[in-house]
């Protein structure tokens, strides 16, 4: 088999720069070691920054987006007996977010993908790519126990953390920054109307709590637990009660509970590799690095670094300049640590630490104090909210 661009992995970012090279007219075909069922199944974040509603509507996946998913202008910081709204669209000039699942974009891009006719190779299996520095990039993997060979210029690893791309780059040419924090999130999601029109991210004695949706019937809540919490220790009457007493009063009071649908705890990290390119092999996404899910930035991380991807392939493609590519890694990156720090500040403000001391504590509330109290706090908070802008290629 041949291609232009080999892409592994079927997540958002494998299936956005697939989707936008092949309206572009460039040649790829994307391996998957999972079902398509089993990646849909997967719930993940929910909160698009304008950057990457831009660049789906780009990619021709907007139509859904647009028609069902939710506008907001701002949300809301809860501690200390106090409910802060952070209008986002006043701080910003007119910048908001948009509430979309992740799991209805990777539908979308699934079904466009499987009409555009581009080839998406799923439950393949021991993917490893090869020559990555020299003329013949290409990929082997399994598909229906034959072993096959695909042939590349390009390979994009869209294979997440635990992919396959990352760890075919020799040892010693990354250099790895980690943070694993010391608790995690449960969430649960249910088929109840949302508690608040916004989310509400709450900073509370017995640890963070967060509101958020899917839609105006679907809810998505997280309670901050300890690292070794088992999700079978927590019955849904036990994960709602929970949340309550970690709300505002009156929020508490009007929150709808029912069956959970989905229930999982995910740990929180902070992870970067540098840099993110080897040779003809770019990384893409979660295979590069990882935030705390605080910021809501996770995904839109992706989207970023598909964006500049995209961009690059273009001018290669179109003007030659086979040169540009070594820029990517800079050029994602410093975006990247931009919104890392802002994913570890939103965390380290918001979350109960265990062990804790008074003095970090009362540090912890003299800072939610003072950047709420403040315009320009205030305008730090949402400025990084919505997302800051993606990184131009210059000549
Ligand atoms: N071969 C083929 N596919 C693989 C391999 C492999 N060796 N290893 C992993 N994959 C697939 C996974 O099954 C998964 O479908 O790669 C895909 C990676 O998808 P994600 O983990 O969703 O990563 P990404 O596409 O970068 O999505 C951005 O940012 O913070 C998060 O929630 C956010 O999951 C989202 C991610
Ligand atoms: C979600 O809806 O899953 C969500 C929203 C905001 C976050 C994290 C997760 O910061």
């Amino acid at each position: 088999m041949k291609t232009q661009v080999a892409i592994i992995g079927a997540g958002p970012s494998g299936l956005l720069l697939g989707q936008l090279l092949h309206k572009a007219g460039i040649d790829n075909l994307i391996i998957e070691r999972q079902s398509p069922e089993y990646v849909l199944g997967r719930i993940r974040a929910g909160v698009l920054e304008q950057g990457m509603v831009d660049l789906l509507r780009e990619a021709g996946v907007g139509a859904r987006m647009d028609r069902e998913g939710l506008v907001h202008d701002g949300f809301e910081l809860a501690f200390d007996g106090r409910r802060e709204r952070i209008d986002l669209h006043g701080l910003t000039g007119g910048k908001t977010v948009m509430i979309y699942g992740q799991t209805e974009v990777t539908r979308d891009l699934m079904e466009a993908r499987q009409a555009s006719g581009a080839t998406t190779l799923y439950n393949v299996s021991d993917a490893q790519p090869h020559d990555l520095k020299g003329d013949r990039p290409h990929i082997t993997f399994t598909l229906n126990g034959e072993r096959v060979r695909l042939d590349c210029e390009h390979i994009a690893g869209c294979d997440g953390f635990h992919g396959v791309s990352r760890k075919s780059i020799p040892a010693g040419v990354l250099k790895e920054f980690e943070r694993i924090y010391p608790f995690g999130w449960l969430g649960v999601l249910a088929d109840t109307p949302p508690v608040s029109e916004e989310l509400i991210y709450a900073n509370h004695a017995r640890g963070f709590a967060l509101c958020s949706m899917r839609s105006p019937t679907r809810t998505r809540y997280y309670v901050q637990v300890g690292a070794e919490e088992k999700v079978e220790d927590w019955s849904d009457e036990r994960f709602w009660e929970e949340l309550k007493r970690r709300l505002p009063a009156d929020t508490a009071a009007r929150l709808v509970t029912g069956p959970a649908i989905e229930k999982s705890i995910a740990p929180l990290r902070s992870y970067v590799v540098e840099p993110m390119q080897y040779g003809h092999l770019f990384l893409v996404g979660d295979a590069a690095h990882i935030v705390p899910p605080t910021g809501a930035k996770g995904l839109n991380l992706a989207a970023s670094d598909v964006s500049t991807l995209y961009r690059l392939l273009l001018r290669v493609y179109r003007e030659g300049r086979s040169d540009l590519l070594e820029r990517y890694s800079q050029l994602c990156l410093k975006r990247i640590w931009k919104a890392e720090r802002f994913s570890w500040w939103m965390t380290s403000m918001l979350h109960r630490f265990p062990g804790t001391d008074d003095f970090s504590q009362r540090m912890q509330q003299t800072e939610l104090d003072y950047f709420v109290g403040s315009e320009a706090g205030r305008r730090t908070i949402a400025e990084n909210y919505v997302g800051l802008p993606y990184e131009a290629i210059d000549d």
